[in-house]
């Protein structure tokens, strides 16, 4: 958030921290803003944004007209004081806040450390003010050393800046969003409109590549080369709990509609399609050979099995184990083993029990987790993030998929390299789940049965696992009897459940073997007369025998499985939503659960 109101009667600190407030819901392990008139002066916070309320000096900042502040979620270093933002230069000349991942902050560190600067925290963000200070060391004005360190960056950025003593916001914009307030007593400068939407309706998004110079009467918008360029005033018909949610009705649907960045971000400087490799650095220390066990509840289980399938296919000794059920004593692990906890949260009591009996058996642990600085990250040897961004709803949507890419990844790492297909593959998914979002036809299919006496998913393969997934969507926001089978399992018991008020939903893509077999149960339960909708790409003759169709895009089976998810968690949506539910904190189910 920033801000600039006219030095009559603003408070820059009033409207920052209630900027804040108002954008928590994005990230809250730590929180700072710092106020450059008459001179630089910079507060920051772990924890809630509660706590740097507890620690900025109201009085001493009253009535200054210029701000900028952040709530973090951490990407790099844990959070901390320390590496709260905003960022300054040894000189106390520039303060930065930053939203994104700066791909190539190791090697700006380096030289900056070369060049004898001492860095404060462990971000990559702190590389900006940096920069900054050695441009304006070289006699730049402050924009021009702004812009100067901008184009060194490479990665997503949404930066703003302050400069002492001056009343003006500096801000630039790449593959991160950010957005400017135009009021009639100041300028506004958020990440998202919720932040200041209480003040004004009118905005101007910033496009990639846009820098941004603030003052109390509006913001001039340049390009690169510092050509102006015109961007259109909106004006927001939002009220500010519709703004949090970005207009959509449930924090799941904004999430479910949040998966192509979430996805971007997951990949963002992981895969080099040039060298046709993939790069963990997190990982980097990692020489594995061994069997990996992964560990995980939920939803992460879904994606666990998914991910012991990736790897088996990669050629890696890999199974999947509900945490809750592992145990030191009945599972084999030795030094050699890689025991990966796949959560979310971080925080799950079950999957942190059986890491840490992994752990004093003598295993490597691993935790693929949403959360820096969450205990799995901290415990285990390893993280690896899957950078989903926070989610809110209760039902895990978009960490699901940045899990499925995450561990496609690990896949690469630890067995067969990718080949360029896979890699094109894994590039191609954010795009392709965009072309899902905007089929509808899930919420008629959803209409069609928003009575049914029980829904059944089927799938086999990498679709396993998603027909579990898209059983438990359905379950824990329908409140509805949904199960979820290997497809080949349904004539061995299952079958008998299966009438005409039980739709069957089978995924089936491609036209190979996988696709057959599933065909072939598939006509087992439409002879019983069960509603069929199938997930496909088309290219088998399944829509024979369906009697709808929820459409994806034609690609590989690991792909297809993230596509087929997305449409089921759509439908899982809309039946809630026509029944009602509590979409977003389902009866008696709680986000992380810290017990065993
Ligand atoms: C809870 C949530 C589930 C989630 C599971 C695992 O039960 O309600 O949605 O899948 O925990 O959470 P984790 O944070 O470990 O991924």
């Amino acid at each position: 958030v920033g801000y600039v109101g006219s030095t009559d009667g603003s408070d820059a600190v009033d409207v920052v921290l209630d900027g804040l407030s108002q954008l928590e819901y994005r990230g809250y392990d730590s929180a700072g803003l710092a106020v450059p008139t008459p001179s630089m002066r910079v507060s920051k916070a772990a924890g809630e944004l509660s706590a740097l309320e507890d620690v900025v000096s109201r009085p001493a900042l009253a009535g200054e007209p210029v701000g900028i502040g952040h709530t973090r979620w951490s990407t790099h270093g844990k959070p901390s004081d320390a590496n709260a933002h905003p960022h300054g230069d040894a000189a106390g000349r520039v303060a930065v806040v930053h939203n994104g991942i700066i791909e190539n902050y190791q090697r700006l560190r380096d030289d900056l450390v070369d060049a004898g600067v001492a860095f404060q925290s462990e971000t990559d963000t702190e590389v900006v003010p940096h920069l900054i200070g050695r441009y304006l060391d070289r006699g730049a004005d402050p924009e021009a050393a702004f812009r100067l360190a901008i184009d060194q960056l490479e990665g997503s950025y949404a930066i703003a800046a302050v400069f002492d003593g001056s009343e003006t916001v500096y801000a630039a914009r790449q593959d991160s969003p950010l957005v400017v307030g135009l009021g009639e007593t100041g300028t506004y400068l958020a990440s998202d409109v919720p932040a200041f939407i209480e003040y004004t309706d009118r905005v101007c998004y910033l496009e990639n590549g846009d820098f941004a110079r603030l003052s109390a009467d509006g913001a001039v918008i340049t390009d690169g080369a510092g050509e102006p360029v015109d961007r259109p005033t909106e004006t927001i018909a939002w009220d500010s709990e519709d703004a949090e949610k970005s207009g959509y009705d449930h924090y799941m649907l904004k999430e479910i509609h949040e998966q192509p960045t979430a996805l971007r971000q997951c990949l963002r400087g992981r895969i080099d399609e040039l060298e046709g490799t993939v790069d963990l650095a997190e990982l980097a220390a990692i020489d594995h050979g061994g069997p990996v066990q992964f560990v995980a509840c939920g939803t992460s289980y879904h994606a666990a099995m998914f991910g012991a399938e990736r790897l088996r296919s990669g050629g890696v000794r890999a199974q999947a184990f509900l945490a809750s059920e592992y145990g030191s004593d009945r599972v084999p692990v030795d030094e050699g083993t890689l025991v990966v906890g796949v959560t979310q949260s971080g925080e799950t009591a079950d999957t942190l029990r059986a890491l840490r009996e992994a752990d004093r058996a003598g295993a490597t642990t691993l935790a693929v987790t949403n959360t820096v600085g969450s205990s799995a990250a901290r415990e285990c040897d390893h993280a690896l993030y899957i950078r989903a961004g926070p989610e809110i709803g209760v039902a895990a949507t978009k960490t699901f998929a940045s899990q499925q890419l995450a561990l496609a990844l690990l896949a690469f790492e630890l067995g067969d390299g990718p080949t360029r297909g896979e890699l094109e593959a894994l590039r191609d998914i954010p795009g392709q789940i965009q072309t899902v979002l905007e089929t509808t036809t899930a919420r008629a299919v959803a209409e069609a049965f928003v009575d049914a006496d029980a829904y059944f998913f089927v799938g086999r393969g990498y679709h396993y696992p998603v027909a579990l997934e898209g059983a438990l969507k359905m379950k824990e926001i329908t409140y509805r009897h949904a199960e979820g089978f290997a497809s080949g399992e349904l004539k061995h018991g299952p079958l008998a459940l299966v009438t005409e008020t039980t739709p069957v939903f089978a995924i089936v893509t491609g036209d190979g073997e996988t696709a057959r077999k599933t065909i072939g149960n598939v006509k087992e339960v439409e002879a019983r007369d069960a509603p069929v909708v199938a997930i496909t790409d088309g290219e088998s003759d399944v829509t024979r025998y369906a009697d709808h169709v929820l459409e994806i895009p034609a690609v590989d089976d690991i792909s297809a499985s993230v596509l087929a998810n997305v449409q089921l968690q759509l439908v899982a949506y809309w039946v809630a939503n026509l029944l009602g539910r509590s979409i977003d904190k389902p009866r008696n189910l709680a986000k992380s659960v810290t017990v065993e």
